[in-house]
């Protein structure tokens, strides 16, 4: 460790997280040259040698990185360290000899041990940075409601302060989610017109084909809500509504997300059906594929009441804002892999141009299929009759030469320097689930609506669609 100025500890190295997505990201990362100096140390309880945990990354990395070089590899590997021990702070302590004067800790680890690692750690005095930085990165969900995401939240600051802690919410490193504030900011033409006197709804969308993908044991207690809709959709929700920072500075930005989930209208207890659908699916088809429905998966409890779909109304009441739904939904197995964050604009005062009376416009931040951005307007079709039919000016986000980098990358790279603009501070989480906290009691009983694997989602999504706004269809 002498010679490296920054150690990299994985905790749950052996784990699914670190396999799919951080190994991936960090062979990236090193063939890219953005490692120097950083050493990274495998933990977990697996009483593994060097050579076998190397062997296992080296599988992992052969089957998520389609690009893998065994030269590439072979450097990397040369950095990489590896330590058996469970989290109590008698183990951990061992640590302390692997360490190089900075020090990041990723907790990869299920979400129910994130408090016991902080603690463990604090109590073996490896959140002491005095001699340099010690900085600990927390994966969602932080909590699981309003009163655990407290509780761990004491339980973390117990040795840790909050500007060493670094909560991941992997949608802040995605591209579109970062230009958002680019886009919105960088161009004079938006501004004016980015309010309720020009907006008439917001939409937000993150379907998925996807289903359980062997994480059962998470999501059948987590559900949609928490898994999409509390992280990553809010978080999509306070960048498209936050107000201009006034300096661009992580705290001042986090400050106006904060202020967006606060002047959120509380949903009304007994109003929760306006505001929130939720939807399990059943068995349907997909691409010509028989799937069963979520209570025949393997290891589902055939009574689970877990939502795979959820969807919210919210509106926020500021100046800027005040009577513009913002529409958010997320699910699983439907039936195309859609997202984007979609605005529309009012319709023009008078319409001169045609049977098909022009409408409005939108605009749109697509995420899935791909990533661009589309203005759908309206335009004179060629003729001898004035008649407008859409249009749609659309950008490939990427242009050539790009070169872009993936969410863990980019997060990596910003905790490695110190940046947490792009991490969340305690006060959004904790807002997110007060707005949630009316749903949450709400489906505490009842049951999801069914929809059938393939579709569009449950039907009774459309009740939540105030004047007369509809669904944009999913592609
Ligand atoms: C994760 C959720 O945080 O985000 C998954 O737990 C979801 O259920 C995923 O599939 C979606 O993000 P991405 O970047 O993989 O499309």
């Amino acid at each position: 460790p002498q010679s490296f100025s920054t150690t990299l500890v994985i905790l749950g190295a052996t784990g699914d997280l670190t396999q799919r997505l951080l190994m991936p990201a960090l062979y990236r990362l090193h063939a890219r040259g953005h490692l120097e100096g950083v050493f990274l140390q495998g933990y977990a309880v697996e009483d593994w040698e060097r050579e076998k945990f190397l062997a296992h990354l080296e599988q992992a990395l052969r089957r998520f990185v389609p690009e893998f070089d065994p030269a590439v590899w072979g450097g990397l590997q040369e950095r990489i360290a590896y330590r058996a021990g469970d989290l109590s702070s008698g183990r951990l302590a061992a640590l302390r000899d692997d360490l190089a004067a900075n020090v990041l800790f990723y907790l990869a680890l299920p979400p129910d041990l994130f408090g016991v690692a902080a603690e463990g750690l604090g109590r073996a005095k490896l959140q002491d940075d005095t001699q340099g930085f010690r900085r600990l990165i927390v994966e969602k969900p932080f909590g699981y409601d309003l009163a655990s995401a407290e509780a761990l939240r004491q339980q973390m600051h117990r040795f840790w302060r909050e500007d060493q802690i670094f909560r991941i919410d992997h949608f802040l490193g995605k591209e579109t989610t970062q230009n958002l504030l680019v886009f919105r900011f960088a161009n004079r033409f938006l501004e004016p017109i980015w309010n309720t006197q020009h907006i008439a709804q917001v939409q937000i969308t993150y379907a998925e084909t996807l289903g359980l993908e062997g994480r059962w044991r998470y999501y059948d207690q987590a559900g949609a809500l928490r898994d999409m809709l509390q992280n990553h959709l809010m978080q999509l929700f306070t960048l498209t509504a936050l107000e201009p920072p006034s300096v661009w500075d992580a705290e001042v930005l986090r400050e106006h997300k904060v202020e967006v989930l606060r002047s959120v209208r509380p949903i009304p207890a007994e109003q929760v059906e306006d505001f929130a659908v939720r939807g399990q699916y059943t068995a349907g088809s997909l691409e010509g594929q028989e799937l069963p429905g979520y209570r025949q998966e393997a290891h589902i409890p055939p009574t689970s009441t877990t939502e795979t779909f959820a969807a919210l109304k919210l509106y926020v009441d500021n100046w800027r804002w005040r009577g513009v739904p913002f529409y958010l939904r997320s699910g699983k197995r439907l039936c195309a892999d859609y997202a984007e964050v979609a605005v529309q604009f009012h319709e023009v005062p008078a319409q001169f141009f045609g049977p098909k009376a022009p409408g409005s416009n939108w605009l749109i931040l697509r995420m899935q299929p791909r990533e661009s951005l589309e203005l759908q307007a309206w335009a004179k079709r060629p003729g001898l009759a004035l008649e407008a039919r859409p249009v749609t000016l659309e950008a490939p986000y990427e242009q050539p030469g790009d070169a872009p980098y993936s969410a863990y990358e980019q997060l990596l790279l910003d905790a490695l320097h110190g940046d947490q603009a792009h991490f969340l501070r305690f006060d959004e989480v904790e807002w997110a689930w007060r707005i949630l906290e009316p749903v949450q009691a709400a489906w505490k009983s009842g049951q999801p609506e069914p929809y059938p694997a393939g579709s569009e989602g449950p039907l009774g999504m459309a009740r939540l669609m105030s004047d007369g706004h509809a669904w944009r269809p999913l592609g």
